[in-house]
């Protein structure tokens, strides 16, 4: 077995929540945070070679930096990194995202079974629950049917609970080469057609749906939003984004108003914000 390495990232707790957001761009897999007495450290886990190189780290953490450990991690990381990935629940049970060696839980409406991989996405992040509990809310009012498009798909985590709760088809998009990959095996996995390609929000034009799920940060959502405002990119009728922060929610409020997109409802899990909107 290869030898697992922990990278901690440690930074000052005024940045933590810009450092999260770099640090998300650059590890598609996610981060395990830890709080101490002056600061915030964000751990990732990963073999050799598969981890952001040092210099990376240190531009992504800016001004917050505090200090960068790196540690090799003992046999038993397999169970750690299970430790760590705990299911996640919305709604009080009614929606649930797990790993495959997690009981399903009783009484779920919805069962999504994710496991750590290499892309973005088990749910437990505060901006995939905000997308999560919002795609909720529209299927509890009978919203959740034809076409929705996720941008930003990461292991698919978002597009396969869209299927599971009745929005078909569902198509999902990444950058990322092994999140394409993540995600088809995902929805495989989970019996969801969903139907997964590789394409750079930046430079291209995202699939067009009725309903889009965006959970993405926002210097990526507000240049979306300005291409629709210019007619590049269609309106959809209903879009579902995270990944802001709350001191970003009015720039990107704005942003997608001057495309016509209007908030229904706005929800906030710490520092992050959801918004679910309408045209
Ligand atoms: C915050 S993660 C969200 C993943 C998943 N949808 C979730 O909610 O857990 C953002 C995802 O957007 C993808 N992404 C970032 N920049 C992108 C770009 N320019 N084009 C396409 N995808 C991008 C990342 O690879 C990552 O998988």
């Amino acid at each position: 077995m290869a030898p697992m390495i922990r990278l901690a990232v440690r930074c000052r707790p005024e940045q933590a929540e810009m450092v999260l957001a770099e640090l998300v761009e650059l590890v598609p897999g996610g981060v395990e945070e830890e709080r101490g007495a002056g600061y915030v450290e964000y751990a990732i886990y990963g073999p050799p070679g598969e981890l952001p190189e040092l210099p990376d780290l240190r531009a992504a953490a800016g001004e917050g930096l505090v200090e960068i450990e790196t540690t090799e991690i003992p046999d038993d990381w397999a169970d750690r990194w299970r430790d760590f990935h705990e299911p996640v629940v919305i709604a009080g049970g009614r929606l649930v995202v797990r790993p495959s060696w997690e009981e399903a839980e009783a009484g779920s409406e919805v069962d999504v079974v994710v496991d750590p991989g290499r892309a973005f996405g088990t749910g437990g992040h505060a901006t995939t629950r905000c997308c999560l509990e919002l795609l909720l809310a529209l299927a509890d009012r009978g919203l959740a049917a034809g076409p929705l498009a996720d941008w930003g798909t990461g292991s698919g985590v978002l597009a396969i609970a869209a299927a599971k709760l009745g929005w078909d088809p569902v198509g999902g998009c990444d950058h990322e080469p092994a999140a394409v990959e993540v995600a088809a095996a995902n929805a495989a996995a989970n019996g969801a057609a969903v139907a997964v390609e590789r394409l750079n929000l930046r430079e291209q034009v995202p699939p067009a749906a009725p309903t889009v799920v965006a959970n993405l940060t926002a210097p990526l959502l507000v240049p979306l939003a300005e291409r629709m405002e210019a007619g590049e990119i269609a309106v959809p009728g209903r879009m579902v984004v995270s990944g802001l922060l709350l001191s970003e929610r009015d720039r990107v409020t704005a942003s997608f108003g001057a495309a016509g997109l209007a908030v229904e409802e706005g929800i906030e899990s710490g520092d992050w914000a959801g918004l679910s909107m309408r045209s």
